[in-house]
């Protein structure tokens, strides 16, 4: 690792192993990540060389969705967990520009976006972020710092953008979804973006999203491209938002928006429902 970037590296933060929201980082053209981070986006680049663009269709997917939230659903508060590093376009930006009252609590479990998000994502008393993992959701829904900023009897819009892919089956995500779910007033929202793994339907597409999921194993140590029908089983009990589970760019796009169709196109799906 560059000598410079060893020193500017904050107490507790690892640079010898690579870190999903700092190659994440990397992809979407920031700054916040070392020189590991960067070997497994090269690694992964050969794979999927428009992963750049798969992140970015990511970041607008999100800007839509929250928009959505915010100005036709009227939710009013957002919980954006695995919410990553300070970027443009955060979601208490969005929410907040269509509602300045919007509340946003960001989570996330790498120690680094809290101390890059201390600065950025916690601007005004209605925005905060916390350090806590997914995989305790009950311990999420009861800390304090959210019950201060939530209202737990209103709707809250839950956003999981690119998190549940980070998750091995046996640690159960769809569970964790519906443990998530179950703390929410009727009429939340869920939006969820998810590696996916087109199978017949696109065999070249399923080819490369395997190969991707073994990098992502072997590096990164997790990653997994689940089918439609798995990505759809977390909407259980949900009212699907139309057009349902799409590629990112397809779900309400803005006229202006061009999607171009790479190689990711069919392996990076999202979907919005509403608790009934
Ligand atoms: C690919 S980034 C996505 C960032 C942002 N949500 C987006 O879509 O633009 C995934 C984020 O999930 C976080 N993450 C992964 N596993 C997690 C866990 N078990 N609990 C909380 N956060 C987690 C990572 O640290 C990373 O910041």
């Amino acid at each position: 690792m560059p000598e410079n970037e060893q020193k500017r590296a904050p107490q507790g933060i690892d640079t010898t192993k690579p870190s999903v929201s700092r190659v994440y980082d990397f992809l979407l053209g920031g700054k916040d990540n070392y020189e590991v981070d960067r070997q497994m986006a090269e690694m992964a680049l050969k794979v999927a060389p428009d992963a750049p663009e798969a992140a970015r269709s990511n970041r607008q997917f999100l800007r839509r969705t929250v928009r959505h939230m915010a100005r036709e659903a009227g939710i009013r508060q957002f919980l954006d967990i695995g919410s990553g590093l300070p970027t443009q376009g955060n979601v208490h930006e969005v929410a907040q520009q269509a509602a300045p009252e919007a509340r946003v609590v960001y989570v996330d479990h790498d120690p680094i976006v809290l101390v890059h998000g201390r600065a950025l994502l916690a601007v005004n008393a209605s925005t905060t972020v916390i350090e806590a993992d997914i995989r305790e959701p009950e311990a999420i829904l009861a800390h304090p710092d959210i019950k201060g900023l939530i209202d737990f009897s209103q709707p809250v819009g839950l956003l999981l953008f690119a998190i549940l892919h980070h998750l091995a089956d046996d640690e159960d995500p769809g569970g964790i979804v519906a443990r998530l779910m179950a703390g929410l007033a009727p009429g939340s929202h869920l939006v969820i973006s998810h590696f996916h793994n087109p199978g017949q339907a696109h065999p070249k597409v399923s080819e490369q999203a395997f190969s991707a999921e073994k990098i992502f194993n072997e590096t990164l140590g997790t990653g997994r491209w689940r089918t439609r029908e798995e990505i759809l089983a977390y909407f259980d009990g949900l009212e699907l938002l139309e057009p349902g589970l799409v590629p990112l760019p397809e779900w309400r796009p803005d006229a202006d928006e061009q999607a171009q169709l790479g190689i990711t196109y069919h392996t990076f799906v999202g979907a919005v429902a509403r608790k009934p």
